[in-house]
């Protein structure tokens, strides 16, 4: 069915919005917005720095009780109100203060995309440091000092932030479908395809099982519940939910799309992508001796000691780093959306204006978090870069919190008959049972697990 046919059986009022046009364009974008440096950078970095495979255990089941029920909730109330993240909350509360919640939301994307589009900057960067071959060294002392050279000069880092940003910002000024759509749908089969070739060769390694052993075999005694903590904000950051973003891009989801079944699909996919970047990662790195507890710096100073250490690595080490950038790619769209779709539906700015202004915004509050080795490098609050502070402040309070309050909102103020008819499509749908599981959960079991962890990791309680 053409695009505008699909639009015109939307409704009256939904007419002139740009959204999603087919199924398959839902989930690619969707699962655009979920994989992303969580995947290759964050992912691997924590799961190293946090014990291995019991780290990946609390990590998956938050995903199965956190994440997807509040990936659901977000699409579900995004398409039925069809406004921006604010606007949906405003719409379906009106005369409440709920919409401070995705308030909160706008100011999530805005510190995230701060610190993202600079470690995507560094990734882009490495694209051509990668081809040229300067990064080639299977020395981690050599690479170390090519990655510290580049964080600790101003100029570099601002450029290649700046490269991230306009690059993003120029697909998100075509539009929905002619620019989120089109890019995220041609480009997320490519990256699995460069994924598994890389995960051959890291597995064809010889001594390659230990690696695989420290990602699947468990030992819980490394578990703290601050590790919690930062597990179940790896699920909000990776699944991009708790901030808005799944309800900006619900909005532009078709009446008869299935949103349980669309968000499991997504959920699922992007834990098999994680689930790949740490084969494609950490059999190489115990293969060649190096050490899996790196921390940040993992991607961009292990992996490359490891490319260059291993047969074929030469040609494998630039692929790995397009895909990298092109899962940062997907993700940025989605959280630069976020504050355009703001600006254009609840402050009715053209779209043109919304995204310059909101790249200018970005670039400035961005270049703190980019200067955060350099200038700014003794420049601290809680004791912290603005580049940690952007990165701690949103996955472990902002983002839980506004799952929090989402769900709050969504089991209590919206309340099970809204919620049997949206996701049952009006009664198109036969989901009774997916339905009355998910009401459940996301009235009591998301909330008391978000706020038990919260609190406990905080040291609260
Ligand atoms: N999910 C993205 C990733 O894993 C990051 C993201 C967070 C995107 C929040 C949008 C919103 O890289």
């Amino acid at each position: 069915m053409g695009t505008l046919s699909r639009r015109a059986d939307i409704g009256v009022g939904v007419k002139s919005r740009d959204m999603f046009t087919t199924r398959l364009g839902v989930i690619f974008a969707t699962l655009g917005s979920a994989v992303g440096l969580g995947n290759i950078w964050k992912f691997p970095f924590l799961t190293g720095q946090n014990g291995g495979a019991a780290f990946v255990v609390v990590y998956i089941l938050s995903t199965l009780v956190v994440g997807l029920p509040v990936m659901i909730a977000e699409q579900t109330i995004g398409r039925a109100a069809r406004a921006d993240a604010v606007g949906t909350l405003k719409k379906l509360a009106p005369n409440s203060a709920w919409w401070l919640v995705n308030l909160l939301g706008i100011l999530s994307a805005f510190f995230i995309m701060a610190f993202y589009t600079e470690v995507a900057g560094w990734v882009f960067a490495y694209i051509f440091k990668a081809a040229g071959g300067s990064i080639l060294s299977s020395d981690p002392a050599v690479t170390s000092a090519a990655f510290t050279s580049l964080v600790t000069s101003p100029v570099q880092s601002l450029i290649w932030q700046w490269v991230a940003l306009a690059l993003v910002g120029a697909i998100i000024m075509l539009g929905v479908s002619k620019g989120i759509e089109r890019v995220t749908k041609t480009l997320m089969p490519v990256l699995f395809g460069i994924l598994v070739i890389v995960c051959i060769r890291s597995v064809t390694l010889p001594g390659a099982s230990e690696g695989l052993t420290f990602l699947v075999k468990p030992d819980f005694s490394k578990l703290t519940w601050s590790t919690v903590l930062t597990a179940m904000g790896l699920s909000f950051f990776k699944l991009s939910v708790g901030m808005g973003t799944m309800t900006t891009y619900g909005s532009y989801f078709h009446e008869d799309q299935n949103i349980p079944a669309t968000a499991t699909r997504v959920m699922l996919s992007d834990l098999l992508v994680s689930m790949l970047c740490g084969v494609a990662i950490f059999p190489a790195v115990f293969a060649f001796g190096f050490e899996p507890a790196a921390g940040p710096q993992l991607l961009f100073v292990t992996i490359p000691a490891v490319f260059s250490a291993m047969p074929l690595g030469r040609f494998l080490m630039p692929l790995f780093f397009v895909l990298a950038g092109i899962a940062a790619t997907g993700a940025m769209l989605s959280l630069y959306e976020v504050p355009v779709a703001f600006l254009v539906g609840s402050c009715g700015w053209d779209r043109k204006k919304a995204t310059l202004v909101t790249l200018i915004a970005l670039a400035l509050v961005g270049s703190t978090a980019a200067l955060s080795s350099s200038t700014l490098a003794d420049f601290k609050l809680f004791g912290m870069t603005m580049f940690d502070l952007f990165d701690y402040v949103t996955s472990a309070l902002f983002l839980p919190i506004g799952g929090l309050f989402l769900c709050l909102f969504v089991g209590w103020r919206w309340g099970s008959a809204e919620i049997k008819k949206a996701l049952s499509n009006g009664g198109k749908l036969d989901n009774q049972l997916v339905v009355t599981a998910f009401t459940g959960v996301v009235k009591v079991v998301t909330p008391a697990l978000v706020l038990i962890v919260l609190l406990t990791g905080l040291g609260i309680i």
